[in-house]
C-alpha cells in the first residue's frame, strides 16, 4: 500500500480515499466553557474549524463531505444561543457566495428549510442553486435536519404518489426509498466522525449509516485539526468492512 505522508503526519492512503465522510459538528458548547467563554464563542470557533476541514477535503479528493450543523432537536436551546448560531450561519454562506468562484465547492442543504429565519433561508437557496455548476466537491450541509424527519418525508412522499395512483406499495424497494431522502442519488457515508467525544448517532442520517464506519474521538470541533481528520481516515483504512459477511 503506497502511503504519502510527511513525518509528522500521520499515514494516509490517498489512494484508497472513502468517497463520502460524514462529521457530527459537536462539543462547541463545552470547548467555549472550559475556556470561559460564553458558548456562542464555541459556535463560531466551530464555523471557522468547518472551513478548515471543508478546503482540506475538497483539496484530498473527498467527494460528498456530509456535516451537521443544526439537528431537529437543536431548537430546544435557549433563544439566545439558537439565534447565534443561525447569524453565524449567515455569515458563513455570505463569506461562501463571496468566495465561491475560487473556492469552487457545491453546497447542498439537508433539512427543512421553512422554519429558518427568511434571510437565512435565502441565503441557503441561493448558496445551493449557485453553487450547483461546480462538481469537484459537494459539501452536504445538515440544517433543520433530523435523520427521522428525512425518513418520514421520504415515507409521504411515496405515499403521496401511491395516492395518485402513479405508485403501487410494492413498487417501493430500498434503492427508491433512499432516492426520496435529502440524500438522493449520493452514495452513503462509508465513514462519520463525531468529535466531542459522545457515542451516540443523534439523529444523523440514520438510514444512510446502515453500515458506515463511526470513529469518536474526545477533540472537540473548534480543536479539529487536519491532523485529527487523517486519524479518522487512517483508523477508517485500518478497518475491516464486512457487511454482514465474513
Ligand atoms: C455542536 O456543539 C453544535 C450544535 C449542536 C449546533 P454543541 O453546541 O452541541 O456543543 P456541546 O456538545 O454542548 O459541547
Ligand atoms: C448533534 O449534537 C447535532 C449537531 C452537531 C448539529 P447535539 O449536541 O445536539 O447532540 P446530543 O444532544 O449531545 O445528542
Ligand atoms: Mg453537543
Amino acid at each position: 500500500m503506497p502511503l504519502f505522508a510527511k513525518k509528522e503526519e500521520t499515514a494516509v492512503d490517498y489512494g484508497q480515499l472513502p468517497q463520502h465522510v460524514a462529521i457530527i459538528m459537536d462539543g462547541n458548547g463545552r470547548w467555549a466553557k472550559a475556556r470561559g467563554l460564553p458558548r456562542t464563542a464555541g459556535h463560531a470557533a466551530g464555523a471557522e474549524t468547518f472551513r478548515t476541514i471543508a478546503t482540506y477535503c475538497r483539496d484530498i479528493g473527498i467527494r460528498y463531505l456530509t456535516v451537521y450543523a443544526f439537528s431537529t432537536e437543536n431548537w430546544k436551546r435557549p433563544a439566545e444561543e439558537v439565534s447565534a448560531i443561525m447569524g453565524l450561519l449567515k455569515k458563513y454562506l455570505l463569506e461562501a457566495i463571496e468566495d465561491m468562484e475560487k473556492e469552487k465547492v457545491r453546497f447542498v442543504f439537508f433539512g427543512d428549510m421553512a422554519p429558518l429565519p427568511d434571510e437565512l433561508r435565502e441565503l441557503a437557496r441561493r448558496t445551493q442553486r449557485d453553487s450547483a455548476k461546480f462538481d469537484g466537491c459537494q459539501v452536504n450541509i445538515c440544517l433543520n435536519y433530523g435523520g427521522r424527519d428525512e425518513i418520514v418525508r421520504a415515507a409521504r412522499t411515496f405515499a403521496a404518489a401511491c395516492a395518485m395512483g402513479a405508485a403501487k406499495p410494492e413498487d417501493l424497494d430500498e434503492e427508491r426509498f433512499s432516492g426520496y431522502l435529502w440524500s438522493g442519488g449520493i452514495p452513503d457515508p462509508e465513514l462519520i466522525i463525531r468529535p466531542g467525544g459522545e457515542k451516540r448517532i443523534s439523529n444523523f442520517l440514520l438510514w444512510q449509516s446502515a453500515y458506515a464506519e463511526f470513529y469518536v474521538t474526545d477533540v472537540s470541533w473548534p480543536d479539529f485539526t487536519k491532523e485529527d481528520l487523517r486519524k479518522a481516515l487512517a483508523a477508517y483504512q485500518g478497518r475491516q468492512r464486512r457487511f454482514g459477511g465474513i
